[in-house]
């Protein structure tokens, strides 16, 4: 067997403790290291993974001989430690969003191909196995014509949050999965957002999309709601489906009147058919990902979400945050989503 991947993490607040463990526990890296700024978060994860502690990222990256690296860091910092990771010669992982502005993004693109390096984004819903099963029926032609997508992302108010607001923390998952899903790229953007709680950034985005091939988008997301629910759900000519992200449930509701006729599908109305919850066996989204790209490292395996696709979302946020500020649809110029795989967890098929 090879040797495991010498990793780490910068940055162990919410999300980088759990790539700390997810690390420590695949058997293709080792959890050699991991920096906060935060003596006793630091403390704690060091110990529980046996890790080296550092205060400074720095200091870390010239020590370890580090093969792979995480930065969980907020937002507005993932650029300047991705750079001196990649600079370094590390495979550097990015949780998303990639940054706060698209110059920053392509910047860090910019030093990934310069120093010869992978740079992964941490877009974690396309590891969820429901998503992957979703997408392998809308490609099988299961629903017929694809005529909405809309995406529910609504939550309590999360205080440490504070350098980005919902449309690059959250709306970005749903940029990337539905041109994911829908493979046709946002052609138009109309957006509202609004601030209520958060002192700098909005909190709340409703937003109507088009795409390429004529699909309408909706993303309703938010911090102000007293409930967490995270939905997707994809109307199209023979039903419905409805993705729960959080509990990686897929369910169909067909419409009993779509029939095959030898010319091709017909709908001759809408109707209530039989509604169908597939059996999709759990994985660990996160898991899926770090495996995938530890996997991209080794043999150039390619169902890495990279640093293209994170700007294309960094990018799609600042459109719907122009939307919003200039009380204008925006029109994008085309383009081409990367083509799906469906083999990216572990090899195992979802479907
Ligand atoms: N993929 C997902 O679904 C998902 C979920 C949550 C968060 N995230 C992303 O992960 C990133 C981190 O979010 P979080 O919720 O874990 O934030 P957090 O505030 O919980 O953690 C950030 C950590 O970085 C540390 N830190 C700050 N500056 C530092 C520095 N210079 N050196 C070392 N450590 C420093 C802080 O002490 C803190 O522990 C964000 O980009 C966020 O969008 C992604």
């Amino acid at each position: 067997m090879t040797k495991p991947l010498r990793a780490a993490v910068i940055g162990v607040g919410s999300m980088g403790a759990n790539h700390a463990r997810v690390y420590a526990r695949m058997p293709q890296t080792t959890l050699v290291a991991i920096a906060d700024l935060d003596p006793a978060l630091r403390e704690r994860v060091s110990r529980t993974y046996k890790a080296r502690p550092y205060s400074d990222y720095h200091e870390m990256i010239e020590k370890e001989a580090l093969d792979v690296v995480t930065i969980a860091l907020p937002t507005h910092l993932h650029q300047r430690a991705a750079k001196d990771a990649m600079a370094a010669g590390i495979h550097t992982f990015v949780e998303k969003p990639m940054a706060d502005s698209v110059a920053a993004a392509q910047d860090m693109i910019a030093a990934s191909h310069e120093h010869g390096v992978l740079l992964g984004v941490g877009h974690i819903e396309r590891f969820n196995p429901a998503v992957i099963a979703l997408k392998e029926r809308l490609d099988a032609g299961q629903l017929g014509q694809i005529y909405q997508i809309h995406a529910r992302r609504i939550g309590p108010f999360p205080p440490r949050v504070k350098d980005v607001g919902v449309v690059f923390d959250l709306a970005t998952h749903e940029l990337n999965i539905m041109e994911y899903l829908t493979g046709a790229g946002i052609r138009t953007i109309a957006a509202q957002v609004k601030q209520t709680l958060h002192d700098s950034h909005e909190d709340m985005v409703s937003s109507i999309l088009r795409f390429d091939d004529g699909v309408v988008g909706m993303m309703d997301i938010n911090w102000l709601t007293p409930t967490k629910i995270r939905e997707l759900s994809v109307l199209g000519e023979r039903g419905m489906f409805l993705v729960n992200y959080l509990t990686q449930e897929l369910w169909f509701y067909e419409n009993r009147s779509a029939q095959d006729h030898w010319l091709g599908l017909v709908t001759v109305g809408v109707t209530e058919g039989a509604v169908t919850k597939y059996e999709i066996p759990r994985v660990e989204p996160l898991r899926a990902e770090l495996e995938t790209f530890v996997e991209a490292i080794r043999q150039g395996y390619n169902g890495l979400v990279n640093g293209e696709e994170g700007l294309r979302a960094v990018f799609l946020a600042e459109q719907v945050l122009r939307a919003s500020r200039e009380r204008q649809i925006v029109s994008l110029p085309p383009y081409t989503p990367v083509p799906a795989r469906y083999d990216n967890h572990g090899g195992k098929r979802a479907l």
